[in-house]
């Protein structure tokens, strides 16, 4: 049986789940955004491993624990700069998607939540994005079997309604 999805208006550092996804920076140097707030509810520590990580390329990701994270993991997922080739950006936004669940999988993960990869200073439009999002991770669940949830965990209500329109298509 394929796993939930289900789309919550909150903060992703407070969420109980094994995995949790960061919309990082290919330097993994840490940001603003959700990025900001990951690295600040984690503490310093998570800077320390990511530091040792070498990088990570745009829609690709690295992983490191969770600190003082309510979560084990962090899934450093780096999401593309929207604008040039849409289709390209698209592909690349649902890779991180595709590779951040198979990497969860892959750690033995019940859960994972991720936030809107892209959507903020990276300017990908979020109706967009959101459906990328979706489309991913349902091709993507029927091989990932430890995997029986996975939060959408939107800082808006704006963008929850982008992704439970996109979940009811
Ligand atoms: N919990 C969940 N979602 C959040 C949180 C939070 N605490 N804070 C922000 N968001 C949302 C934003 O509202 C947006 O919808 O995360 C989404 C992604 O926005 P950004 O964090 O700006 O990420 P992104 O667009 O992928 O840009 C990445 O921004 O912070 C830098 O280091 C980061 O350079 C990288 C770039």
């Amino acid at each position: 049986m394929s796993a939930q999805i289900e789309v919550v208006v909150g903060d992703i550092t407070e969420l109980e789940v094994d995995a949790i996804v960061n919309a990082a920076n290919k330097q993994l140097k840490g940001g603003g955004g959700v990025d900001g707030a990951i690295h600040r509810a984690a503490g310093p520590g998570l800077l320390e491993d990511c530091r040792r990580l070498n990088g990570c390329e745009t829609g690709d990701v690295k992983v490191t624990g969770g600190h003082d994270l309510p979560a084990s993991w962090v899934i450093h997922a780096v999401g593309p700069v929207w604008g040039g080739d849409k289709e390209e950006k698209d592909r690349l936004l649902a890779a991180c998607y595709t590779t951040a669940l198979r990497k969860a999988e892959g750690l033995g993960c019940a859960s994972i939540a991720f936030p809107a990869i892209s959507t903020g200073v990276y300017g990908f439009p979020g109706d967009r994005a959101a459906r990328v999002a979706v489309k991913a991770l349902r091709a993507t669940l029927p091989d990932c079997g430890s995997i029986e949830k996975v939060v959408l965990c939107c800082f808006s209500e704006e963008s929850a309604t982008h992704h439970r329109v996109a979940l009811e298509q």
